[in-house]
């Protein structure tokens, strides 16, 4: 056990206690942050004359040569420490003795765990941008390559209307494309320094709040010192922006799984990204898209378990707070890797683009623009819309598509049916015709391509 307090104490705390009450095992995790919030807060103590500036040298020296070590391997994070701000105060002491010990002066950990926590997440806040922004690149190029790669559009999993491949997946770059929008929201909002709040009220120090802000590439010092330590809503917003995320990737391998099917082959994954069967050879499955769905529900628990914990808790400073960690980091893990993995599973995935205009020619895709047709002559929709399925009902009955009836038995069913009648109904006229914005014509996903070139274009990475 090595703790920084003690002095009120007459026994030692019992060894189940001090393990049940130490976070080092994954607080470890903030070291760098912890470091850097020391180096800020030593360099304004100085600036305001708190400290001398011999013993600013020698803290941030000794803070830098810890941080050093520790990258090098040469110090290890030992867990006998409470937590990883006791672990580096310890380790500093230890290296320049008295100096180290005024370290802490205006502060507390309450302050400083608000900030490690606050500077661990806007890192990965724009490591998440920037992994969302790659895959919506990839998605991108697919769009631009298969503006005529025409595929089943489907509500209720059954075919409604012909679209392509580039408006099936726009939808998708839409999706990523709110999620940064939530990212950079985040990231704005969060964005202010809750050091110097202290324990909750302030401290009695001249500090300079402002220029720790500063230091810390904050756009400015939290406001309320009560807040600042008992804040932890950036994290539960960003839990809420992953968890989107996941739903996101979630439907997308949804998709993929099933275009992978035996029954659609619409895909094949590459060798790369897909597994085999111990027990039967002809096995392919697409594991990584199965685990990426399947990993949406630990993050989705993340999500609740902050919510709940942080729910009873009086202010300010509680130690359930400590319970932010594990699972946010266990989350933030997860979805960095699903996006990485997910990225390169569709990157180089195969698309079968016969079969899918075989499947979009074979499921009355076009019954709705057969109807249109008829409207086109005269007919009024509804009587349209009723002559198009009895139509549908005999060519099911024949096993045929509707372009394979000939024009005499289309004319049983309307005199209106004329020979242009093909034509009109044709994969690429019915998905071409559509050309209102945000449209399947090429047209429409012309300037709908142009549009996703210009957002990726005008938002580099938070
Ligand atoms: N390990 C604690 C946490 O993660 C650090 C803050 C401890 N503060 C305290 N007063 N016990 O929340």
């Amino acid at each position: 056990m090595a703790q920084l307090w003690g002095g009120r104490f007459t026994k030692e705390t019992d060894q189940l206690v001090y393990d049940f009450n130490a976070s080092i095992r994954f607080d470890k995790r903030l070291f760098q942050q912890d470091v850097e919030g020391s180096l800020a807060h030593v360099s304004m103590l100085a600036k305001q004359g708190i400290l001398t500036e011999a013993e600013k040298d020698a803290i941030t020296k000794g803070l830098q040569s810890i941080l050093a070590d520790v990258e090098a391997g040469k110090l290890v994070i030992d867990y006998k420490y409470e937590d990883i701000h006791s672990f580096v105060e310890a380790n500093l002491i230890d290296r320049i003795g008295d100096a180290g010990k005024k370290l802490h002066t205006g502060r507390s950990r309450n302050d400083q765990v608000a900030l490690d926590m606050r500077l661990y997440t806007r890192q990965k806040v724009q490591e998440m941008d920037a992994l969302l922004r790659r895959l919506m690149e990839v998605i991108l190029k697919t769009m631009e390559e298969n503006l005529e790669t025409y595929m089943p559009g489907f509500t209720h999993l059954q075919k409604a209307q012909p679209v392509t491949l580039a408006h099936h997946y726009g939808a998708y770059f839409e999706m990523f494309k709110r999620d940064r929008l939530r990212m950079k929201d985040i990231f704005e909002r969060m964005n202010y320094c809750p050091l110097g709040a202290g324990a909750l009220a302030g401290t009695t120090y001249p500090l300079d709040r402002e220029e720790t802000a500063r230091l810390l590439g904050f756009y400015g010092p939290t406001l309320n010192s009560m807040d600042s330590v008992s804040d932890r809503d950036y994290l539960i917003e960003f839990l809420a922006a992953l968890s989107t995320v996941m739903m996101h990737l979630s439907r997308f391998s949804e998709e993929i799984i099933v275009w992978n099917s035996n029954e659609y082959q619409f895909v094949e994954l590459d060798d790369a990204y897909s597994t085999g069967s111990s027990i039967m050879p002809q096995k392919k499955n697409p594991d990584i898209a199965e685990l990426v769905r399947g990993k949406t529900g630990r993050v989705y628990g993340a999500l609740m378990s902050l919510l709940t914990t942080m729910k009873g808790i009086p202010l300010a400073y509680n130690k359930d707070m400590q319970e932010d960690k594990e699972m946010a980091f266990d989350a933030m893990d997860t979805v960095a890797n699903c996006l990485i993995l997910f990225t390169g599973m569709i990157s180089t995935m195969k698309f079968h683009k016969d079969r899918m205009a075989v499947s979009a020619m074979k499921g009355f895709t076009n019954a709705t623009d057969l109807a249109d047709y008829l409207v086109t002559k005269g007919v009024p929709f509804r009587d349209a819309h009723g002559i198009v399925g009895r139509i549908v009902l005999a060519c099911i009955d024949q096993g045929i598509s509707i372009e394979e009836m000939p024009l005499k038995e289309l004319k049983e069913y309307s005199e209106c049916f004329e020979n242009d009648v093909y034509e009109a109904i044709s994969l690429k006229t019915c998905v071409e015709k559509r050309n209102t914005i945000g449209g399947p014509g090429i047209i429409a996903m012309k300037q709908e391509i142009a549009s996703c070139e210009e957002y990726l274009n005008t938002h580099p990475n938070l």
